[in-house]
């Protein structure tokens, strides 16, 4: 197949220029003025913009969590994606404590292949290291494409390790050029804080958000941190909420360390007050919870300093259903949100839209900068002569309202029913097939492709 795209505004991490981009089998051949080339399949982008395709480095599909499943499974979860604009996803495998990664990878295997629509990878989350473990890093790295390790600083006894892990974990990924990422947040006083309020009766999904304050991220953040600069190992702190762990990793870059962060759509958008809806709040159910205003607007300007280089989206969809195994006792909700699809359009309504962030910042969070510290760049996460053809057309001007009625997750809630969006996701590519077209997906299950990435490219960032 071959597509010519005409007289789109195109936008990269570095600019944007109008101009054609002809696309041959899987990759992007040539971009210029008029570009004058006898394609299979024309599109006029003219008043569009022309992005690199999504790439949401945070998602839970078909995940094994809290007594249940996340309600996203490869296909549902990637066709969703692709309906917003995201063209690849890293999902989390997690290793069962006491097993190998070898079996947690089959076991991600088959949940994705022959299933997954638009591109993935995994992340190995490591929950129990030992000398065995220490092994099957490396042969991740070198023989999997499987570069970056997640680690749990809370969700203790289920995927938690403890810091005498956590360095041994990281001496051995950075002799081998991987990267740790971390859910960073103090399991200990979290834990302590639950029992605390369930004695009390305190029951109700207001007092999730007040098991975990601001502290208890600050402090994990900060102590990951501590443990990168002692072990010389670069690190990513996945779903950043607030100020005070943005603050940890300010004083790490300081010292000229290679921490960098990741918040989520909705730690930008959504705030704490939703937990006073009573039940209805365990819509909003995640860890870190959403937190304040002030928050807000340290990640809006963290992402403007570039000390947030990736705003991803932590999707992990429970059903009603699901949610209400916690009716009575906020700590057995299982903790997560929708979001993989309206990732790329919040931001943009949020952020260019009303004037937080220019185009290209926009263009690095959303794709740009995940390619590159997950070790996929150029091949993903830009539009260039070479790069694989994941393309989104995007009118910046059409205004839709997000909800339930409409959306292509599989869950029977939207966390932003109701919401204005001004700039729609119209056309998306992915390796020059058109994914999505007038509102419909295009493409099959099987479709997706296993990204293998490289070691991490940290250099070029
Ligand atoms: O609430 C969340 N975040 N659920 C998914 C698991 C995690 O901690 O990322
Ligand atoms: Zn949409
Ligand atoms: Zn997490
Ligand atoms: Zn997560």
């Amino acid at each position: 197949m071959s597509i010519l795209i005409k007289n789109g505004q195109i936008v990269t991490a570095a600019e944007t220029y109008i101009a054609d981009i002809y696309v041959e089998g899987e990759r992007i051949v040539a971009i210029g003025e008029d570009l004058n080339y006898d394609a299979e399949k024309i599109i006029d982008a003219t008043g569009k913009l022309v992005f690199p395709g999504g790439i949401d480095p945070h998602v839970h599909l078909d995940m094994p969590f809290m007594g249940t499943y996340s309600s996203d499974d490869y296909e549902t979860g990637t066709r969703a994606a692709l309906h917003g604009g995201t063209t690849m996803v890293i999902d989390f495998i997690l290793q069962t404590q006491g097993d190998t990664l070898h079996n947690a990878l089959k076991t991600w295997q088959q949940k994705s292949q022959g299933k997954a629509i638009g591109d993935y990878s995994y992340h190995m989350a490591v929950t129990d290291f030992n000398d065995n473990v220490a092994k099957e890093v490396v042969q991740m790295i070198e023989e999997e494409g499987i570069s970056s390790f997640k680690t749990f600083m809370a969700y203790k006894g289920a995927l938690m390790i403890d810091d005498g892990q956590m360095v041994q974990l990281m001496k051995v990924v950075k002799k081998h050029g991987g990267l740790v990422t971390v859910h960073a947040t103090n399991g200990d006083m979290i834990d302590s804080l639950i029992a605390k309020n369930k004695a009390l009766g305190n029951l109700s999904p207001l007092y999730h958000y007040l098991s975990q304050p601001e502290v208890t991220e600050a402090e994990a953040s900060a102590r990951f941190s501590d443990m990168l600069h002692y072990t010389g190992c670069p690190g990513y702190i996945v779903h950043m909420t607030c100020e005070g762990a943005l603050n940890a990793v300010r004083i790490a870059t300081q010292r000229n360390q290679k921490v960098f962060v990741e918040t989520c759509t909705q730690y930008l958008m959504l705030d704490a007050s939703l937990y006073e809806k009573d039940f209805e709040g365990a819509k909003w159910v995640m860890s870190p919870p959403l937190r304040e205003k002030k928050d807000q607007a340290a990640l809006w300007s963290g992402i403007n300093q570039g000390l947030v280089q990736v705003v991803g989206t932590d999707h992990c969809p429970f059903m009603w259903e699901q949610k209400k195994m916690g009716k009575g006792d906020f700590s057995k909700i299982p903790n997560g949100h929708p979001a993989i699809e309206h990732r790329m359009e919040l931001l943009f309504s949020e952020g260019v839209h009303k004037g937080k962030i220019s185009l290209t910042k926009y263009v690095e969070v959303s794709s740009t900068n995940a390619a590159k510290i997950f070790g996929m760049y150029p091949r993903k996460g830009t539009i260039a002569i070479g790069s694989d053809a994941d393309i989104v057309i995007f009118d910046p001007k059409k205004e839709h309202i997000i909800s339930v009625e409409t959306h292509h997750m599989n869950c029977d809630y939207s966390a932003y029913e109701g919401q204005k969006v001004t700039g729609k996701t119209e056309t998306v590519l992915l390796r020059g097939q058109v994914a999505i077209e007038n509102e419909e997906c295009k493409l099959n299950a099987g479709n997706g492709q296993f990204i293998p990435r490289g070691k991490t490219s940290i250099t070029v960032i």
